[in-house]
């Protein structure tokens, strides 16, 4: 909840200035009978970058007055991009294997039936307002590397030389005396190599188990039913150079169908590219699948598919945590993960309604990560 706003003033503000319509608007509640609901992961209801909102509420509360929801969710996601304490998107995302900063993000605005995508984006804080300008400026779905950069520059973006933290670069050290302790190892090995190094500083608390895959996805729809999303990114942590997860890939890290709803992911990105998960969960809901339901049906699909055996445990199921954040254009949602436990932490999801923000437990296909 807002420090600023107690429950019942968030809910009054929220249905007298937005449910209601905005100024000159038609009420919107009435017209699509919709109650309007933000989810995210759960880093959606931490970080405030300094101010008294979290992006769920920011994000809601914009909705609720009648903006743009696609700008509103952007709004949102912007405060834990800024924000130095969320090591997994944006300014102080945990860098690359040569401890750079690479950034991916997408955008997709339902009604407009509009998208637009960057990846490995390199020196913009924001990469969800440079997806956006992607959507905006140009023909294109997506910009990457060099040439993003190049764009969000002629957009009038400040580039900046470093994004990394004190935070993120003594993380990215203790990574790499870990892993490269004599400068050299060759593929296989280091593989090897940097799986347990990322295992050893999660044993060591140095990393947070659910930021390993890092990323921030909003999700939301409108009293007029309007269904946008955003996913941001620093991506996988010390990933190789160049790398472009889930993310920034239409389909794979988000998907929207105006129509229909909107979902997206954190967490491996591989396990997304490879079974398009986020447009999978949609059509789900198109031929007529709960939000719980048609995230649970992914989650299936992608335990189907996991065989290799350096990705499944001694149970034969995914060694890896994966989590979807679903709503439909009917104001249904939900919040679904392969484990409801993972290393030892409860995972959850972000949540904003009239009733204020909330931080609920995921609802998971396996109760508990071995
Ligand atoms: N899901 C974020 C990533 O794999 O990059």
């Amino acid at each position: 909840m807002p420090s600023s706003l107690d429950r019942r003033s968030f809910v009054r503000a929220s249905l007298v200035a937005g449910v209601a319509g905005a100024v000159g608007q038609a009420p919107a509640v009435r017209a699509a009978g919709v109650r309007p609901v933000v989810v995210a992961s759960s880093n959606g209801n931490r970080h405030k970058n300094g101010g008294t909102q979290t992006t769920v509420a920011l994000a809601f509360e914009r909705i609720a007055k009648g903006e743009d929801v696609l700008d509103a969710l952007i709004a949102g996601v912007n405060l834990c991009e800024l924000d130095p304490a969320d090591d997994s998107v944006g300014y102080g995302g945990l860098p690359n294997a040569d401890g750079v900063v690479q950034l991916d993000a997408s955008v997709m605005h339902g009604p407009r039936r509009r998208a637009g995508a960057v990846a490995c984006l390199e020196g913009v804080r924001t990469p969800s307002l440079v997806a956006k300008a992607v959507m905006e400026q140009t023909d294109h779905h997506l910009l990457v590397g060099a040439g993003a950069q190049l764009f969000a520059r002629q957009m009038g973006f400040a580039v900046e030389a470093d994004l990394n933290t004190e935070n993120s670069r003594k993380k990215w050290l203790d990574w790499k005396r870990r892993i490269d302790p004599e400068h050299y190892l060759d593929p296989a090995q280091r593989e090897v190599a940097a799986d347990a190094a990322r295992e050893a500083m999660i044993a060591h608390g140095r990393l947070d188990p659910l930021h390993v895959y890092g990323t921030i996805n909003c999700n939301g729809v409108s009293a007029r039913g309007e269904v946008c999303g955003v996913t941001t990114t620093s991506g996988l942590a010390w990933k190789i150079p160049g790398r472009v997860g889930d993310s920034p890939i239409l389909g794979a890290g988000l998907w929207v169908d105006g129509e229909v709803g909107a979902a997206g992911s954190t967490g491996r990105g591989e396990a997304n590219l490879y079974n398009l998960s986020s447009h999978l969960i949609v059509e789900n809901l198109r031929r007529g699948m709960s939000c719980l339901d048609a995230g649970m049906d992914a989650l299936r699909r992608i335990r189907a598919n996991t065989v290799e055996k350096r990705l499944r445990n001694a149970q034969g199921n995914p060694a890896f945590y994966v989590n979807f954040y679903v709503v439909d254009a009917k104001g249904g949602f939900a919040g679904v993960s392969m484990y409801g436990t993972y290393k030892g932490r409860k995972v959850e999801y972000a949540l904003c309604t009239e009733h204020g923000p909330e931080t609920r437990p995921v609802e998971a296909l396996i109760p508990e990560h071995p």
